[in-house]
């Protein structure tokens, strides 16, 4: 009695109250009506206010009315550390120290929807521990061409392999009520003169290729925010592009979720206002100091475009269309309910950071090599082969901090394991008498954004000098070098100065496999390389980036412990002018006045390689590419690459109609002495093929984890949809009906199985 007594009396309290909670505030309200009793609420400036920047990574909230900002931070590898409040500087925090996660390429090289789901699980904890709202990534702009420098924070070369792994990791982030800002909306494919160059592409290839993945992501991952790019398309700016935002985003796509601006790259009020931007960040006004507490009145979208709505410029409609989408983005994130509170460092993200990094480990070359008791391949090392013997590790990449440089994925990991710490604690966890040596071989300076810190050449003879002398005292070399994340390396707003590893590693990598055969070279990078030295080394590693159990995860895959099962996401072409993109000129890349054309259109990565001679030189001169010097090249290693410690036998594919379209079954089979994963890639194409059409294209694949001697039946999925190209009379995606070809493959030039079946 006394207990119902007193919920009486707190209902009778609580009653009151709660009537005179304002709607906006209620979860239990509907979101657009909330969305609609805030905005009708807020004040002209109020509602200005939310869409700028007030400060380098909030944006305001509604003080008055209790709406919160929303924090920003990049992204996309791990929570970047706190700067201060108006400037770049770091803010000097004590407990901002992360997990950095495995690079996007590296992730997309595991081919393993499951561990993006993981990432972004992880990554999600991460940014809503530190308190963010909104994380400054993923990104899906296409690989065209291997100078990127900012290729390693993207997912490959392929629409749907990008696609298939950005969804489960925008679902699981934004799970826990963090948004992510997916980046950079779009055709951001290089660095050079990325704050000015105009793309030009065909209708088709930007729909087909470039908008896809963000098409995929906003359609299957309902993804609550992307950022404008600062590159131009149909010579407008993209983060105020009205034909893209409004026209094919926002209208086409449906998409409800607020456009945030690169930093900096909004260049006018009207454009701005117009052209389908939500939040403007980052801007530099003119003749203004940007590191001054006032500048964010000075942005486009502040006192300008406040002016304009005053004075009936703008119509107050298209200010509220904005706020609206960043109420919302407030309403899903930072005053969400269920948001998580997260966590920072566990035990459970570094072993997310290392499962994806293990996975993501590409194994390129694994040659047999003699020894007393025959010959076998190199890796996986063997402890015991190696008792008494002597290792050297060559290379700045085996001690280099890979996680700070790059431009804004620069992080400040909490703990990051080199590959030198790793190998001395496996061979001393084992108590093994196997000696470790290390020479750095070669410098490549410290890692300043912007400019290029070269070594003085008499530095880079004396360290290569060295790890020649100590070769020659070696009976096991491993090597670990590579890009990394300098300026012109890996690295924001600048690409690669040529397609060659940097800082005389070809000629060192050559030299030391002279002296020593038994060499194991891994490289770091988010791009695919030359490979000069090839044929001289037994085994080569590909690593992209690992973050802050790096040293572990590659040891672990060295050393068998994990059998790699990495596949390539890009082609490593063996020269750049094999590259498509390559092949026309400064108009390919990186523009002629401003101004490059994507003439390869659909063509890119190995829907090029796909091409027959012949047929490549009938494209090139239909596009008006002067001939090429030299014959053009197969690959070294095709996309899709990548070897295993065992081997997989593939049976006869099946197919099936189904309800949704067809069902592609196959059998494989570990034929080897290891347990192992191997991805089995469903590529498509038209039986017959047309000039127009890629011979073949990814539509599915799947991850078989196999015992050795162990069958299973993978079955893949296919749709109609699955079949359908862009139309560029009708504007609109068609299946055209018609016999097709399903290719079961190891990687795109390692076709296993075909079935045909028709298509009405
Ligand atoms: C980059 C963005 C990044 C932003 C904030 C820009 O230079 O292009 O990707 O999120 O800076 O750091």
């Amino acid at each position: 009695m006394k207990q119902m007594l007193t919920w009486a009396v707190v209902w009778l309290f609580a009653l009151p109250m709660n009537a005179q909670q304002p709607r906006y505030l209620d979860p239990a309200v509907p979101m657009e009506q909330r969305i609609e009793d805030a905005l009708a609420r807020m004040t002209t400036h109020e509602k200005i206010q939310v869409i700028h920047a007030q400060s380098k990574f909030t944006s305001a909230g509604v003080p008055r009315l209790g709406i919160r900002q929303l924090n920003m931070d990049d992204g996309p590898h791990g929570v970047r550390e706190e700067l201060e409040w108006n400037t770049w500087n770091p803010a000097r925090w004590t407990n901002d120290s992360i997990v950095a996660f495995p690079s996007l390429t590296c992730l997309a090289a595991t081919w393993n929807r499951d561990l993006a789901a993981l990432y972004g699980k992880a990554i999600g904890e991460e940014f809503a521990f530190r308190g963010k709202d909104l994380m400054l990534g993923p990104g899906v702009n296409v690989a065209r061409t291997p100078l990127n420098g900012r290729a390693f924070e993207y997912m490959g070369e392929d629409p749907y392999l990008a696609g298939e792994m950005v969804v489960p990791y925008i679902r699981s982030v934004q799970a826990g009520g963090v948004g992510c800002c997916l980046k950079h909306f779009v055709l951001n494919d290089q660095e050079t003169d990325r704050f000015s160059v105009n793309v030009n592409v065909s209708e088709r290839a930007m729909r087909e290729i470039y908008l896809r993945p963000f098409e995929r992501a906003v359609k299957e991952a309902a993804v609550w925010s992307i950022m404008g790019s600062y590159n131009l398309w149909q010579n407008v700016h993209c983060s105020q592009n009205d034909a893209l935002l409004n026209g094919i985003l926002k209208r086409e796509w449906g998409w409800d979720g607020a456009l945030v601006s690169d930093w900096n790259a909004v260049t006018d009020t009207w454009q701005a206002a117009t052209g389908g931007l939500d939040i403007e960040m980052g801007t530099e006004p003119r003749g203004k100091d940007s590191s001054s507490p006032d500048v964010y009145n000075f942005y486009y979208m502040a006192q300008p475009l406040e002016q304009k709505v005053q004075a009936g410029d703008v119509p107050m409609e298209v200010l509220d269309e904005k706020v609206r989408r960043v109420l919302r983005l407030i309403f899903r994130t930072s005053m969400n309910p269920r948001k998580i509170v997260g966590s920072q460092c566990s035990e459970q993200h570094y072993e997310a950071c290392r499962r994806i990094g293990e996975e993501g480990i590409t194994l390129l070359r694994n040659e047999k090599i003699k020894s007393a008791k025959g010959a076998a391949p190199l890796l996986p090392l063997e402890p015991t082969a190696l008792r008494g013997r002597r290792i050297l590790v060559v290379g700045e990449n085996a001690t280099r901090s890979l996680t700070c440089g790059g431009g804004s994925s620069e992080l400040k990991p909490h703990r990051e394991v080199s590959p030198l710490d790793a190998l001395r604690s496996y061979f001393s966890r084992l108590r093994s008498d196997v000696t470790i040596d290390y020479a750095q071989g070669y410098a490549s300076g410290a890692p300043i954004y912007d400019k290029v810190d070269a070594v003085p050449p008499a530095e880079q003879q004396r360290l290569n000098d060295e790890a020649l002398a100590a070769a020659r005292r070696a009976d096991l070399i491993i090597y670990v070098g590579g890009l990394n994340k300098n300026h012109r390396q890996d690295c924001e707003n600048g690409d690669r100065e040529g397609y060659d590893l940097s800082f005389g590693q070809n000629q060192l990598i050559a030299r030391l496999a002279d002296i020593q055969p038994r060499i194991v070279v891994c490289l770091f990078g988010g791009n695919p390389y030359a490979t000069s030295w090839l044929q001289k080394v037994a085994a080569l590693v590909h690593c992209w980036y690992l973050g802050s159990e790096s040293g572990t995860a590659l040891v672990n895959v060295l050393t068998g412990q994990v059998n790699p099962s990495g596949r390539l996401p890009v082609t490593f072409a063996r020269r750049l002018e094999d590259y498509p993109s390559m092949l026309f000129g400064t108009d390919g890349y990186p523009g002629t006045d401003r101004q490059v054309h994507y003439r390869e259109d659909l063509f890119v990565g190995y829907r090029w390689f796909d091409l027959s001679a012949r047929e490549k030189r009938a494209f090139l001169q239909r596009q008006g590419a002067a001939s090429p010097a030299a014959p053009l090249q197969q690959p070294v290693f095709p996309f899709g690459f990548g070897l295993s410690y065992t081997t997989f036998r593939y049976g006869r594919p099946a197919i099936t109609a189904t309800a949704d379209g067809w069902e592609v079954s196959v059998d494989v089979t570990n034929t080897g002495q290891r347990a192992g994963q191997e991805t089995v890639q469903l590529y498509v194409g038209p039986r017959t093929p047309s000039a127009d059409r890629p011979k073949k294209e990814l539509k599915n694949f799947g991850k078989l984890r196999l015992q050795p001697g162990q069958t299973q039946t993978l079955r893949l999925a296919l749709t109609p949809q699955d079949l359908a190209v862009w139309d560029e009379t009708l504007h609109a995606w068609q299946t055209r009906p018609g016999q097709y070809t399903a290719y079961v493959c190891a990687s795109a030039a390692d076709i296993r199985g075909t079935v045909s079946f028709d298509c009405r």
